[in-house]
């Protein structure tokens, strides 16, 4: 298994937005949906052993967590609006359970999500160890930020759990291209 979170920082948790403006009235959420792309999307088919949380935190009824399942999605096409929509659907659900095939919704904080994948947790920051040389164990849970670093707050939380910290490479990337290369060096390791 292979997992992903990703905070969006400012990322709506209403779903009062329109679909041709995803990056300008959704506190982002363009960025999310490009991760859930790059989690889930092979050129033939789905990653069926992966799971993404996306961590919304910004308006008007934040912390929402949308967990992505892999191995049940359905209706997931590359595009970002319809992404979208899905995501629209989820966040008009109003309380926690599934929304569509594979689309879980829990009000979940950071430090519960911190606590939940503290065992597997790996912080992905361009300062880190290099992934071609880093230890994952078998299922791992890599956290990322969104366009935004991480607030004090939120960096402290981490570095109280601890987990190990991993470069993907030395440039400073956006959250989706980490994924991608993610998947690559495991694919490589486990195909
Ligand atoms: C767009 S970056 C965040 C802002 C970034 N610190 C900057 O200077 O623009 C989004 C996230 O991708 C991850 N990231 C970016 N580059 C990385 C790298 N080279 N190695 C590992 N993770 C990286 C980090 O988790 C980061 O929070």
């Amino acid at each position: 298994m292979r997992r992903f979170i990703v905070v969006g920082h400012q990322a709506v948790t209403t779903p009062d937005f329109g679909l041709d403006d995803l990056a300008g009235a959704t506190g982002r959420l363009d960025v999310l949906l490009r991760c859930v792309n790059s989690a889930f999307m092979l050129s033939h088919g789905l990653r069926e052993d992966t799971e993404l949380h996306l961590a919304l935190l910004g308006p008007p009824g934040p912390p929402t967590v949308l967990h992505f399942v892999g191995a049940e999605l359905r209706h997931l096409n590359p595009d970002e609006r319809s992404t979208a929509a899905l995501v629209r659907k989820a966040l008009a659900r109003g309380k926690e359970g599934r929304s569509t095939p594979g689309i879980h919704v829990r009000y979940q904080d950071f430090h519960g999500l911190l606590q939940e994948f503290s065992e597997t947790l790996v912080l992905l920051r361009e300062d880190g160890q290099d992934l071609r040389r880093a230890e994952l164990g078998l299922d791992p849970t890599f956290l990322l930020s969104d366009h935004r670093d991480f607030s004090r707050e939120e960096a402290a939380a981490i570095q109280a759990v601890g987990p190990p910290v991993v470069a993907v490479g030395p440039r400073a990337l956006h959250a989706d291209h980490c994924i991608v290369l993610v998947h690559n060096e495991l694919d490589r390791r486990r195909p």
